[in-house]
C-alpha cells in the first residue's frame, strides 16, 4: 500500500494506474475505520481494479461547537487495517494540502434544499463543507466508482445530487449499514459512549424499525407514527433531534409519486449525536392506496 499526503505526487500515480488502463474506486474517510469502513472497501475492491482510500478529518464540515479536535485520530491503526484488505492506495492530505489558502477563501460547493433539512438544519453548513471537500477530492483522485455508506443516508442523497447536477464522471455507490449484533448503526462516534449509553443507543434502530413494520402494516398517520417514535427516543434517555418520514428520493414528505420512503432520525445521548435509517419500498400500484391519507 502506497502512501500519499501531496496531490501531485498521489495524482502522478494515479496516472500511471490510468495509463494501464486500470479502473479506480475511491473511499473517501475520516479514518478511525471501524468494519463499517472496510465494508466499503470491500465494495470498492469489488468493483475497481485499484482502491483509494483517502483518511482526511475535513474541519469544512464541523460546526463551532462541534467535536473536530475531539474526533478520534487513529492513522497508525487505520493503515494497518487497510493493508489487510488489500487496499493499494491511501490519500492522507493535510489541511494546508486541502485548503492551502485557508477554508474561509476557499471555493463552495453547495447542494441547496437537500443540504438544509434534517441533519442540516441543526448543522448549518455542515453538508456545504462536505460538498467541498468531497467534490475536491473527486477532482483530485478522479475516480471511475466512489463508494458511500447509507448510514449517512443524506450525505449521500446530497453526493448524488451534486455528482449529477454537476455532471462529474463518477459512478457513485451506497452501501448498506453496518451493524453491531444489537442493531446500532457503526459509528466513529459510537466510541464517545458511556457503557449505559451504549446499551441504550440500539433504541434507535429499534424504534426505527417499529415505524417501518407499522407502515407496511398499512399505518398511515405519518405524524402521529413520528411522535410516537420521538416520545419512545425521549423514554429510553435519548434526546431527538428529529425522527422523520420522507421520501427517500427528495427527502421531502411523502407523495402520491413517493416509490421508497426513508425513515431517519437523529438523536443525542449526552453529547454524542447519533443518525441512524431504515428504507421501505413501496409498490407503487398496490401500497399506494394504503397510503394516500397519509402526511
Ligand atoms: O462520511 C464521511 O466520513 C465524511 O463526511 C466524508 C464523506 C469523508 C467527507 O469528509
Amino acid at each position: 500500500m502506497r502512501t500519499y499526503s501531496n496531490n501531485a505526487q498521489l495524482q502522478s500515480a494515479l496516472e500511471n494506474v490510468r495509463r494501464k488502463g486500470q479502473s479506480i474506486a475511491f473511499v473517501p474517510t475520516m479514518g478511525n475505520l471501524h468494519e463499517g469502513h472496510l465494508n466499503l472497501v470491500r465494495k470498492a475492491a469489488s468493483l475497481c481494479d485499484v482502491v483509494v482510500v483517502s483518511i482526511f478529518v475535513n474541519p469544512l464540515q464541523f460546526g463551532p461547537n462541534e467535536d473536530l479536535d475531539a474526533y478520534p485520530r487513529t492513522l497508525a491503526a487505520d493503515k494497518e487495517k487497510l493493508f489487510s484488505e488489500g487496499v493499494q492506495v491511501l490519500y492522507t492530505p493535510t489541511v494546508e494540502e486541502i485548503y492551502p489558502e485557508g477554508m474561509a477563501r476557499h471555493t463552495r460547493v453547495a447542494v441547496p434544499d437537500l443540504s438544509e433539512t434534517l441533519c442540516g438544519s441543526s448543522r448549518p453548513g455542515h453538508f456545504d463543507g462536505v460538498t467541498t471537500v468531497v467534490a475536491k477530492l473527486f477532482n483530485i483522485v478522479r475516480p471511475d466508482t466512489a463508494v458511500f455508506g447509507e448510514k449517512d443516508f443524506q450525505q449521500l442523497s446530497i453526493v448524488r445530487k451534486m455528482v449529477k447536477d454537476l455532471c462529474m464522471p463518477v459512478n457513485v455507490v451506497g452501501v448498506a449499514t453496518t451493524r453491531d449484533q444489537d442493531g446500532l448503526a457503526m459509528s466513529s462516534r459510537n466510541g464517545y459512549l458511556s457503557a449505559e449509553q451504549r446499551h441504550v443507543a440500539p433504541v434507535i434502530h429499534q424504534t426505527l424499525n417499529a415505524c417501518r413494520e407499522a407502515i407496511a402494516c398499512g399505518f398511515d398517520n405519518f405524524l402521529q407514527l413520528e411522535s410516537h417514535a420521538r416520545m419512545r427516543l425521549l423514554q429510553a434517555g435519548l434526546d431527538p433531534d428529529y425522527f422523520a418520514i420522507r421520501d427517500a428520493d427528495t427527502l421531502r414528505t411523502v407523495t402520491p409519486d413517493t416509490e421508497e420512503i426513508a425513515i431517519l432520525a437523529a438523536a443525542r445521548l449526552g453529547t454524542t449525536r447519533l443518525i441512524d435509517n431504515v428504507r421501505i419500498a413501496l409498490n407503487p400500484v398496490s401500497d399506494w392506496g394504503m397510503l394516500a391519507g397519509a402526511h
